[in-house]
């Protein structure tokens, strides 16, 4: 096992069947070394530091119906919001203060942002914070679409590819839906120059080790600047309902393997492994991950964004969960910075 982690950490990639072998083999001290070097590798490139992104969900309507989300559209159960601009602006406001030097516009696909309002929103947040980088997480759009909102001020993107294998895509998803036009667009977000992450969640329904070393051949192919994983957690309204959280380990295992793939990339510890462990954002940081993503969002709404039974950090204040991270992320020896966190080439 530990020449595989070694080869990876040399050449930052392993075949198909290796990549499988560690998946379906590894151990704690398998984990352990594994993480010693991760660490190793985002210290060379990002020292001590971790960046805050400040996420603000600002609709939970999507045209969508994907199997395994609490916000997909057949979910009658939902109480749906949208954020008005100034709404969104003084999150904004709020988090700028609190040190946020980064905003992320996430929701689900809700036709009524059109692109107009999407860039004006953009351009507004662009005047009013030129220090601030602004990153959209808003869904499946066309060439077009993405490159009016980069010309707005956008910069960076987020969609995760979900999974890289065909027959698993169909089996989380509706046929409206398709793996090509995933990646389609996240070629086209590439080619207009945002710096892009994508991801997916460890422990969906059906994923077998060789979906996911799928998943980590396609990372490669693609060279994001941004890898978002958390476990899959199920939402109680959806299709998936019954289905088992993906496993805390194994997530934490493949933020170890990303890190030694792609050695600069900013990796997020994300909510949903704390939600699922009180210190899997810790863990995650101490296996390489860099990035925290807390929320900005009214209080009022948080608990509306549920894409999985259980969120946590849905009843805090943005400053309560901003001095809470800080802390966290100080007692595994690491610092939060007020800086944009721009990938470093
Ligand atoms: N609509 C945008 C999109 O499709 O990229 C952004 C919002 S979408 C809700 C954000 C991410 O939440 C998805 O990419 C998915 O991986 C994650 N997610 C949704 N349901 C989840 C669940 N039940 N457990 C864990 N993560 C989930
Ligand atoms: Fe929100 Fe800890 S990060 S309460």
């Amino acid at each position: 096992m530990k020449h595989l982690i070694d080869k990876l950490y040399e050449t930052h990639n392993l075949e198909e069947d290796e990549f499988i072998y560690l998946l379906e083999n590894y151990d704690k001290e398998a984990g352990d070394y594994l993480y010693s070097l991760a660490r190793t590798c985002s210290q060379v490139h990002y020292e001590k530091e971790v960046y805050i992104r400040g996420l603000i969900e600002f609709t939970n309507y999507c045209k969508n119906d994907c199997y395994y989300c609490g916000i997909r559209k057949s979910n009658k159960n939902a109480s749906r919001y949208r954020l008005s601009k100034d709404e969104i602006l003084s999150c904004c406001e709020s988090g700028y203060e609190l040190g946020f030097r980064t905003f992320v516009l996430q929701g689900g696909e809700d036709p009524a942002f059109t692109d107009e309002a999407v860039v004006d929103i953009v351009k507004t947040i662009r005047e009013g914070y030129p220090d601030c980088a602004i990153t959209l997480s808003i869904g499946e759009k066309t060439y077009d679409q993405y490159l009016k909102y980069y010309e707005a001020g956008a910069n960076r993107y987020l969609l995760r590819h979900e999974t890289a294998d065909e027959e698993h895509y169909s089996l989380l998803h509706p046929g409206s839906l398709s793996l090509e036009n995933r990646k389609e667009c996240l070629r086209n977000l590439k080619k207009i120059g945002y710096q892009v992450g994508t991801g997916f969640m460890v422990g969906s329904p059906y994923q077998t080790p060789k979906c996911l070393a799928e998943d980590l051949a396609f990372i490669k192919e693609l060279s994001p600047q941004m890898v978002g994983i958390g476990p899959f957690i199920p939402h109680k309204d959806t299709p998936f309902a019954s289905f088992p959280a993906g496993s805390v380990d194994l997530t934490l295992f493949l933020i170890g393997i990303l890190r030694l793939m792609l050695p600069n990339a900013l990796l997020p510890s994300t909510t949903a492994l704390g939600t699922l462990d009180p210190k899997g954002r810790e863990k995650g940081i101490l296996s390489g991950a860099n990035v925290l993503m807390p929320n900005l969002s009214p209080i009022g709404v948080r608990k509306k964004y549920e894409l999985y039974d259980n969120k946590i950090c849905t009843g805090e204040e943005a400053a309560e969960c901003n001095v809470c991270l800080r802390n966290r992320v100080a007692s595994v020896g690491y610092h939060v910075v007020e800086k944009r966190g721009d990938f470093k080439e």
